[in-house]
């Protein structure tokens, strides 16, 4: 029996935003910020958040400090229901931190990443990967050791005996080194953005990207924002237009929300087109409240805004 729905692999930080700051910050000077928030960051940490929201049991291996920041990841993610109790604690380094400093509507972004650069497939234990029916990874670009130990990771999980689903995320360095013929074999559902699929591949459409990585890949799901989604499955493609939010508020996190909404409709056996529906609908929720969790405080609140937004059940 496994005790663990979906386990989620990847980063942990906190986001310090600096809002309301008096002008552009200049070298060799100081300036006030009106107001600042401190809260748990990290495209894998709302994946698994708002996992956890949708009902699935959910829990995370990912690498914080021995610090307050560490805590602070720690509780948020226990607000959330989600399973903290394989979190590694690295040593000699500290929580990563993104420091966003938002100024009128542009914001500069520094990220220090910390523990979250030294995970590897070294401390993947495999005993608790035994215990997950499904495992996701996701920002694997922003992992060093974890970049670099992708194929070993996705080998060892198909080993455990787990079904596994990816999400890559932004390169920050840009170089996109991304093996497809040795990762993509052991990922069942690989979920990048069109932008992503576009920079691994080289080419420069969606349906190029597409036919690049098929002959390595399972099932294949682009998030392509307004546009809904593409899902590519041995049995063909299906283009589902979004559901249109034309009020967003802001777009943070939707494609780790559709992440969620995907994955758990996939844990629960739902065919890959109804997975697509409650993907497209879970993103779109995303975008009706602020932030990447903000629409996500509970299943009667995703339920309730599905309906009112989108007139759709979640069906979860
Ligand atoms: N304005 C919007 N209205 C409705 N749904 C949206 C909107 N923006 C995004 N979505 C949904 O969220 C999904 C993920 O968003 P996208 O921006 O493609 O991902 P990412 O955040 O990874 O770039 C989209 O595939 C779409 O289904
Ligand atoms: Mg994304």
């Amino acid at each position: 029996m496994k005790t663990i729905d979906i386990l989620a692999v990847g980063e942990l930080n906190v986001d310090l935003l600096l809002n309301r700051i008096a002008g552009f910050p200049e070298v060799g000077k100081e300036i006030f910020a009106q107001d600042m928030t401190l809260t748990l960051g990290s495209s894998t940490a709302i994946f698994a958040a708002n996992a956890a929201t949708l009902g699935p049991r959910v829990a995370f291996v990912g690498m914080i400090g021995r610090d307050g920041f560490g805590e602070l990841v720690r509780n948020s993610l226990r607000e959330r229901k989600v399973d903290v109790s394989c979190l590694i604690e690295a040593e000699g380094a500290a929580t990563g931190l993104t420091a966003i400093l938002n100024y009128g509507n542009d914001r500069a972004n520094v990220t220090y990443p910390g523990a979250m650069s030294l995970m590897g497939v070294k401390d993947l234990d495999p005993a608790v990967i035994a215990q997950a029916q499904h495992v996701h990874i996701s920002s694997v670009f922003l992992q060093e050791q974890l970049h670099k130990d992708l194929a070993g990771i996705v080998r060892l999980v198909k080993r455990c005996g787990a079904t596994l689903s990816m999400d890559v995320q932004f390169d920050p360095a840009e170089t996109w080194e991304f093996d497809c013929a040795a990762i993509l074999p052991y990922v069942d559902v690989f979920m990048p953005n069109e932008q992503e699929i576009m920079a691994i591949t080289g080419k420069d459409s969606v349906d190029a990207a597409v036919e690049a990585i098929l002959p390595h890949a399972h099932v294949i799901v682009v998030k392509m924002g307004t546009k809904g989604s593409l899902l590519v499955t041995p049995e063909g493609r299906k283009q589902l237009p979004a559901t249109l939010n034309e009020n967003v508020v802001d777009a943070i996190g939707a494609g780790d929300s559709y992440d969620a909404g995907f994955v758990s409709a996939f844990v629960r056996g739902k065919s890959l087109e109804e997975c697509q529906r409650i993907g497209n609908l879970t993103g779109a929720v995303n975008t009706t409240a602020a932030g990447g969790t903000g629409a996500f405080t509970s299943l009667e609140a995703v339920e309730k805004a599905a309906l009112k937004h989108f007139g759709q059940k979640l069906g979860l």
